[in-house]
């Protein structure tokens, strides 16, 4: 065996095991990307998920184009889709469950159904040589996407063809994806879940807003860690912990009762306090930690309300208290439980309030109307330092271009639009 080969069997090991400590499935594909361009020495490259018979674009990464942005940043999300089919090359390699290989981007036989679109290249100011298409397809035969990588470099930085070998390599590689990729899908649906019992109790708690919210606290968190010059390894393995405690940020509203959750009007002070004990119920379902995603769920769930400046909730409570401010674990000079400021309050507790805040205010609820852009960038401005940790809100801005991006890919549905039929027959 050269030792290229074996160099490429080392990397797929290290591929196997790298890939399966990632949980959340956006993470992950971002990972799938990096290594599958790794592995092949490709300058760029594009992932692709399935939504029933679209490929949905997920991810682009580009060597070229990214040494052309300020150091942090990031080349921007795209909402594009296509459908499965035979008139573009991802769609071509999805429909026929077949890896495509193109030496040339720019001369495809004429003989092949699929067409090359120029347009990215002309607007980028780069070129699209070789490609390489593989569909991601699971051992039951389920499709999950598609996963293509660009221009393979030679030693000289010069674009050249993939070869058969390539292809057999990333055959082992997709394999290992699709297997980690399929794990953290099936994570993301049981939290999901878990979300869809707090929002059958408080419609407030809609899968699109958890959704919004743990994607703008993984983009805040990772600007805030660029920024402290914390290491790329530990920076990913938070993004990915924390993205997935956020989603979970107030599944303790499960233990609310309906009297309060769906009171019309305003709370009266006692219902309010009521209100506020959903971060210690949250927070009880994770004690016993058999994980870092464990212990960083109950603290988000813990501490997402309370205040840079100390006038937030819960404090320091016993979560298992009937009445959490009666008997406070410490005591405030009010008496009731001492509250947390500063630093004090956990890194995601800090991060959730200001992506909470921000997706409550620019997004339509029940009881209000969204409010303008500029008011709500505005508001959390002035609640820096106070309500909010100063470094947050700086990291927040910063990453603001891909929050709104974020926005735009979980819109809220209307009720109708989110029950699609459900396909079991009844008996009889
Ligand atoms: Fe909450
Ligand atoms: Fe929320």
């Amino acid at each position: 065996m050269s030792s290229k080969k074996r160099d490429y069997r080392d990397i797929v090991l290290q591929i196997d095991s790298e890939l399966s400590k990632v949980q959340d499935a956006d993470i992950l594909l971002e990972h799938i990307l990096i290594e599958a361009r790794h592995v092949l020495n490709a300058d760029a490259g594009t992932i692709y998920v399935r939504e029933g018979d679209q490929l949905v674009f997920k991810y682009s990464q580009n060597t070229t184009l990214e040494k052309r942005l300020p150091p942090g940043q990031k080349l921007p999300y795209s909402n594009m889709r296509m459908p499965i089919d035979d008139s573009r090359l991802a769609g071509y390699a999805a429909k026929n469950r077949v890896p495509v290989r193109i030496d040339d981007a720019y001369s495809i036989p004429a003989d092949k159904p699929y067409k090359f679109n120029p347009s990215f290249d002309k607007q980028n100011n780069w070129k699209t040589r070789s490609i390489l298409a593989y569909p991601l397809i699971t051992s039951t035969g389920n499709l999950l996407g598609v996963i293509q990588v660009l221009n393979a470099m030679n030693e000289d930085g010069d674009a050249i063809p993939f070869t058969a070998g390539d292809e057999k390599i990333f055959e082992h590689f997709a394999s290992s994806a699709t297997d980690a990729l399929e794990r953290a899908f099936m994570t993301r649906a049981i939290i999901l879940r878990m979300n869809r019992m707090a929002e059958m109790r408080d419609p407030k708690e809609t899968g699109a807003h958890v959704n919004r919210v743990a994607g703008y606290a993984a983009e805040i968190y990772d600007r805030w860690a660029f920024n402290r010059g914390i290491g790329d390894k530990e920076r990913e393995r938070t993004k990915d912990t924390l993205k997935m405690a956020a989603m979970l940020h107030d599944v303790g509203k499960v233990a609310i009762s309906d009297l309060i959750l769906k009171k019309p009007a305003r709370f009266t002070p006692e219902e309010y306090k009521v209100m506020q004990a959903h971060t210690c119920f949250g927070a009880r379902l994770f004690v016993d930690p058999q994980s870092e995603l464990d212990i960083i769920s109950a603290e988000v769930a813990l501490r997402h309300h309370e205040n840079w400046d100390g006038t937030g909730y819960p404090g320091m409570v016993d979560i298992w208290s009937d009445d959490p401010y009666a008997a406070p674990l410490e005591c405030g000079p009010d008496g009731g439980p001492r509250k947390l400021k500063g630093e004090e309050i956990p890194l995601g507790g800090r991060i959730v309030a200001v992506a909470d805040v921000y997706d409550a205010l620019i997004s339509k609820r029940v009881y209000k109307e969204p409010w303008d852009s500029g008011k709500v960038l505005d508001e959390i401005r002035a609640m820096s330092g106070t309500k909010f940790d100063p470094e947050i809100v700086t990291a927040f801005f910063e990453v603001l271009p891909r929050i709104e991006e974020i926005r735009s890919r979980y819109p809220d549905l209307e009720a109708e639009e989110k029950r699609p039929p459900l396909e079991i027959k009844a008996c009889g």
